[in-house]
């Protein structure tokens, strides 16, 4: 793939549609096995989707994305993303809020652990090294623009194994509860 032409994207702020995307990509629960504390197996919702513009996987190129998080919980945790590093680890992200309320949980491989509030103008800088995983915590759905480098590559494998620092749950009163996780469950 060549070094594209300059071009322009229109972001519906209400949908979070992107016009001209190039890949679209959905997670049902069927699709993140494991990765809840409960899967009920008598159904399967959309938890999340997200929109790409297509630029060469290279060094200087620049992916733009935007996630819809469907809002509701799975047996009271709330809807999230796998999560993943980049596999180039000199790569890092930046998310843009758009709408809906959340939560980016963060961690390294060194145990250094971080989790920032996400609402409409929020941005987050992710540094390289960090793995991120975002969660809707809200009756809305959460969207997120997020920029990244074209040859961060995604590293789902240690999250699928080893899970984040904590878990996003539904507390009394309905109010979001950011509860670490003190073995290896999941
Ligand atoms: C890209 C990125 C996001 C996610 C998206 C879905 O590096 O961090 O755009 O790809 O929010 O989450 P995952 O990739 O964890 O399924
Ligand atoms: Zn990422």
């Amino acid at each position: 793939m060549s070094n594209p032409k300059p071009f322009a994207t229109r972001i519906d702020l209400r949908s979070g549609l992107m016009s001209g995307y190039e890949r679209h990509t959905l997670r049902r629960l069927s699709d993140m096995p494991g990765y809840f504390h409960a899967s009920p197996a008598d159904e399967d919702p959309l938890i999340y989707e997200y929109f790409e513009r297509d630029v060469p996987p290279e060094d200087g190129q620049i992916v733009q994305n935007v996630s819809i998080l469907h809002p509701g919980a799975i047996d009271g945790e709330y809807h999230m993303t796998k999560g993943h590093y980049h596999a180039n680890r000199r790569c890092s992200e930046v998310y843009l809020c758009l709408s809906g309320r959340g939560v980016l949980l963060m961690q390294t491989r060194d145990g250094e652990t971080g989790a920032l509030e996400l609402e409409r103008g929020i941005s987050v800088y992710v540094p390289p090294g960090w793995a991120h995983r975002s969660v809707n915590t809200g009756d809305q759905p959460l969207m997120l623009f997020a920029l990244y480098p074209a040859d961060s590559g995604h590293d789902y494998a240690a999250i699928a194994e080893q899970g984040f620092w904590a878990r996003v749950i539904q507390g009394a009163e309905g109010h979001p509860l950011v509860v670490p996780r003190r073995d290896g469950s999941g």
